[in-house]
């Protein structure tokens, strides 16, 4: 079996251009696994801690390195063990999350290698999951909130094409609506700004027109809004300002006016009345669990948060963020929860990302029904990259399909 042979962590840039941490992991065959973390702009009351990359990369090299030197790469529950160790706080508030997830998903890489099968396969095999499964894409058009320099309160404006069939015509399909779209808003606004996770940031009149211009983009682009591609928007609550304030009521319109499908954090993350009230009124206005309710800052990827959420009916969907947990293991402990619960599960990407595809492979290997990793701007290689792993996949699948015909 193999061990641990070295642990290495340097700084590098993230899309934002600020710090954060990649890793190397080596076992004595020597082969080598990488991993870099993400980070947020909208940040849940209730995350993890993430430190200072710089004191990330001494805590990994000075504290964990050592630590893991010739630990058997033998399970993922043995080696996410190990690394809770170094910080046992729920919230990773001393060596913070930045500090151990990257060891863990590395040790995942390199097992994987060892067992000659692809990443997806390898969470599918430690997860419990039922299948693989390609997850169809929420594609963040327009950037708002504390993610833009613009003036809509709304942080994500999405589209989900989730009437096409293939991944790779979503993708196709996003690329034309994206550029459509483009177009549209230049008319509007000649000097249309671009935001942190590449989609556009225009000045608009109203929240509600930043909608309404995605549909005309899906017409443009030659399809159905409401059938082959329907809308979703995170609100980011809890990262308004004190000047706005949505209601109940403001959001049932939302969803009359508009082929809304999904709703990410409508009101604040400790709001638990709100939120089971809308979901109350959207399962009598359009029936039960028909629309996504999404707890992102309300459930920061916590099984107890989960938990109460679902107890209450505050929602049915969860948002899974890689660095909202410590490792590998409690990632998917959480979304096991959610699978117990009849909760959907969202993996997400981070606003500041890295060229990591490891949330492409977690989505598609624990059968996550939508992947929300930004717009496909080609401006933008640490999201498409992302869809272009599940594209590579899903031709991969196809070669094995066809193979065994
Ligand atoms: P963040 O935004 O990465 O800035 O937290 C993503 C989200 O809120 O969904
Ligand atoms: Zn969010």
């Amino acid at each position: 079996m193999a061990i641990i042979s070295s642990v290495a962590a340097r700084v590098i840039s993230d899309s934002r251009g600020q710090s954060t941490v990649e890793l190397t992991v080596t076992d004595d065959a020597g082969n080598l696994a990488t991993a870099s973390m993400p980070s947020g702009s909208s940040i849940g009351k209730y995350e993890a801690v993430m430190v200072d990359a710089e004191a990330a990369v001494n805590s990994i090299n000075t504290v964990i390195a050592p630590g893991m030197l010739r630990v058997p790469l033998d399970s993922q529950a043995n080696i996410d063990t190990r690394l809770q160790a170094f910080d046992p706080t729920p919230n990773r508030e001393h060596i913070g999350v930045n500090s151990i997830l990257g060891v863990s998903l590395a040790a995942a890489r390199l097992m994987s290698q060892g067992m000659k099968i692809p990443l997806y396969h390898y969470i599918q095999s430690i997860s419990g999951s039922p299948g693989f499964s390609l997850p169809t894409p929420m594609f963040n058009l327009i950037n708002g909130g504390k993610h833009a320099n613009n003036n809509l309160d709304f942080q994500e404006y999405m589209i989900m094409p989730t009437g096409l069939k293939t991944f790779h015509e979503k993708v196709e399909a996003g690329k034309k609506i994206f550029y459509a779209l483009g177009s549209i808003l230049h008319e509007v606004d000649s000097e249309v700004a671009i935001g942190y996770e590449g989609g556009y940031a225009p000045n608009l009149n109203t929240n509600e027109e930043g909608l309404g211009f995605l549909v005309q983009a899906i017409k443009a682009a030659g399809y159905v809004a409401g059938s082959d591609v329907v809308l979703g928007a995170d609100i980011a609550a809890s990262a308004l300002p004190s000047t706005y304030s949505a209601t109940v009521e403001n959001y049932e319109s939302l969803f009359e006016n508009f082929p809304l499908y999904s709703l990410e954090d409508p009101f604040p993350e400790d709001d638990w009345e709100h939120w089971s009230e809308l979901k109350k009124k959207l399962d009598t206005n359009t029936g039960a669990n028909s629309r996504l309710l999404v707890g992102d800052d309300l459930f920061v990827g916590s099984q107890e948060r989960l938990e109460k959420g679902m107890q209450q009916g505050a929602a049915n969907a969860i948002l899974i963020k890689i660095n909202q947990a410590g490792t590998l293991t409690e990632i998917l402990n959480c979304v096991n929860q959610a699978r117990q619960l009849n909760c959907w599960h969202i993996v997400s990407h981070r606003s500041g990302e890295t060229l990591d595809t490891f949330m492409s492979d977690l989505a598609i290997g624990t059968a996550a029904p939508f992947i929300k990793a930004g717009p496909p701007n080609d401006q933008a290689p640490e999201r498409i990259v992302k869809y272009e792993r599940i594209i590579e996949v899903e031709e991969e699948l196809n070669v094995a399909a066809a193979n065994k015909v």
